[in-house]
C-alpha cells in the first residue's frame, strides 16, 4: 500500500470520528491516485457563450433574458470542430487528461441530452454530440476525460437564484426539488454515456457567503449527500469548485486561480486539507475562460510551465483552460504556447508526472525553487521569471 493511499486511509477514519461517517472505497482511493499523477491538464470552456466571444459570463454580464441570448443556439454551427484535432494538440502539449464544460451557467448543453427542454447540442444547426465525439478522441489517444458541470442555471425556471443568477432572473424562487432531478438526470446521462473519471462542479459559491467570525451563511441546501452518493455509486470522482474548505465526499481540493494553499483570488478560505488530490485551475487568455475575441494577451509558454512545476512542487495538478472559438478553433496563440510546453514536458516530465510535491520556496533574487519526489529521485526545479524552469535530478540522501 503506497503512502498516499495510507494517509487517505488515515484522513477517512478521522472524518468517520468526526462523525461524518464517510469511507471512500478501493476503487475511489486508486481513482484518486490515478488523478494526481496526471498532473497537468487542459480545461475546455466552450458553449454558445463562443459565438458572442465575450467569455463565459456574457449574458449575466450584459444582464440581458434568458430567450434573447439563448437565440444563439440557432446560430452555433463550429464548422472547424475537430476533436481529433484539439486532441492531438493537448496530447502534444504534455497533457494527461481533459475537463470540459458540459454544461456550464448560461444552461447550455453540450451533449443531445434528453433531460431538458431543447437547450442542447441537438436543436443547434450544429447537431453533432461534441462530448461523444471528444470521448471517443480521447479514449483513442489514452487521455482521461472530465466534465465540468454548472450547478448555477441562467436558463431555467427552476433554479433557486442566487447572488450571480439574481441580475439574470430577479428573485426567481425556483423549485429546487425539481431543479435537482434534472441535475442529476443529466449527470446520469454524462457518466452513463461518456464515462468520465471526476464530476467538477462549480457555482454553489453564489448561494454562500462567510461571515467575519468565520461561519457561512447559506441560502440553498443543495443536499450534496444526495448528488455526491449519486456519483460515487457510478465510481465517478467528485469535485467541486465552491471556494469552501473541503468536505468528507469531495475526493479533489481545487483551487480557482490560486496556488494551493495561498488563496489570494478566490481561494482564502480553502485550508489546504493534505489528505485530497489537489487541483489549481487558471487561464491562458487573460481574465476569461470562454472565449473573448478583443482579449490578446495569452500566457507564454514559459509561464504555463513554471505554472506545472509550482504546483508539482506544491502536490497539484495544473488544470490549464482554453477557451475555443465560435468556429471550434482554438485559438491559434494558445496551440503556438501548447506546442513548446509540450517540449518541455518532453524534456522534463520525470521531474513532473506521478511524482510527489516537497515544496516550493521563494529565494531572495526572486526565483523560486521546488522540489518533486519519485521514488529514490529528487528533482529539483529552478523557475526564474521569463525562462523555462530548469530541472536538476538527484538521489535522495542515504539511498544508492
Ligand atoms: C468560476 C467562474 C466560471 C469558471 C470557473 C472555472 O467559478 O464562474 O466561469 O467556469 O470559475 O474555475
Amino acid at each position: 500500500m503506497s503512502r498516499n493511499t495510507v494517509a487517505l486511509i488515515a484522513a477517512a477514519l478521522t472524518f468517520m470520528s468526526a462523525g461524518a461517517g464517510y469511507v471512500p472505497e478501493g476503487w475511489n482511493l486508486a481513482a484518486r491516485e490515478k488523478f494526481a499523477e496526471q498532473r497537468f491538464g487542459i480545461f475546455i470552456h466552450w458553449g454558445i457563450y463562443a459565438n458572442y466571444a465575450q467569455g463565459e459570463w456574457y449574458q449575466q454580464q450584459i444582464g440581458i433574458d434568458t430567450e434573447t441570448y439563448g437565440r444563439m443556439k440557432d446560430g452555433f454551427c463550429p464548422s472547424k470542430f475537430d476533436a481529433k484535432e484539439w486532441v492531438r494538440v493537448f496530447k502534444d502539449a504534455g497533457a494527461k487528461y481533459v475537463t470540459i464544460t458540459s454544461r456550464h451557467h448560461d444552461g447550455f448543453s453540450l451533449w443531445p441530452t434528453k433531460a431538458d427542454d431543447g437547450y442542447n447540442i441537438a436543436e443547434t444547426p450544429f447537431r453533432r454530440d461534441i462530448l461523444g465525439e471528444l470521448a471517443k478522441a480521447c479514449g483513442e489517444a489514452g487521455l482521461q476525460l472530465n466534465f465540468y458541470y454548472s450547478l448555477m442555471d441562467w436558463h431555467r425556471k427552476d433554479y433557486p437564484a442566487g447572488s450571480a443568477a439574481k441580475k439574470v432572473f430577479g428573485d426567481q424562487k425556483g423549485d429546487y426539488e425539481s431543479y435537482k432531478r434534472f441535475m442529476l438526470a443529466q449527470m446520469g446521462e454524462l457518466i452513463d454515456s461518456y464515462r468520465p473519471g471526476v464530476i467538477w462542479l462549480d457555482g454553489e459559491w453564489e448561494h454562500a457567503r462567510r461571515r467575519k467570525d468565520g461561519t457561512w451563511s447559506r441560502t440553498l441546501d443543495w443536499d450534496f449527500d444526495t448528488i455526491y452518493d449519486f456519483i460515487h455509486s457510478k465510481n465517478v470522482l467528485v469535485a467541486n469548485n465552491n471556494h469552501q474548505p473541503i468536505r468528507p465526499k469531495e475526493d479533489i481540493q481545487l483551487f480557482e486561480r490560486d496556488l494551493p494553499g495561498e488563496g489570494e483570488m478566490f481561494s482564502k478560505n480553502q485550508p489546504l486539507a493534505h489528505d485530497r488530490p489537489v487541483e489549481q485551475c487558471d487561464v491562458i487568455q487573460k481574465g476569461v475562460w470562454g472565449y473573448k475575441i478583443n482579449e490578446r494577451t495569452f500566457r507564454t509558454p514559459e509561464e504555463v510551465c513554471a505554472m506545472i512545476c509550482r504546483c508539482a512542487a506544491k502536490d497539484s495538478n495544473l488544470l490549464m483552460n482554453i477557451g475555443p472559438d465560435g468556429s471550434g478553433r482554438l485559438p491559434a496563440p494558445a496551440v503556438g504556447v501548447m506546442a513548446d510546453v509540450g517540449k518541455w514536458m518532453r524534456a522534463n516530465g520525470d521531474a513532473i508526472y506521478a511524482t510527489r510535491g516537497l515544496g516550493l520556496v521563494k529565494n531572495a533574487d526572486g526565483s523560486e525553487t521546488g522540489k518533486t519526489r519519485k521514488g529514490d529521485d529528487i528533482y529539483t526545479i529552478t523557475i526564474a521569471k521569463g525562462a523555462f524552469p530548469s530541472v536538476e535530478r538527484n538521489l535522495q540522501q542515504g539511498s544508492h
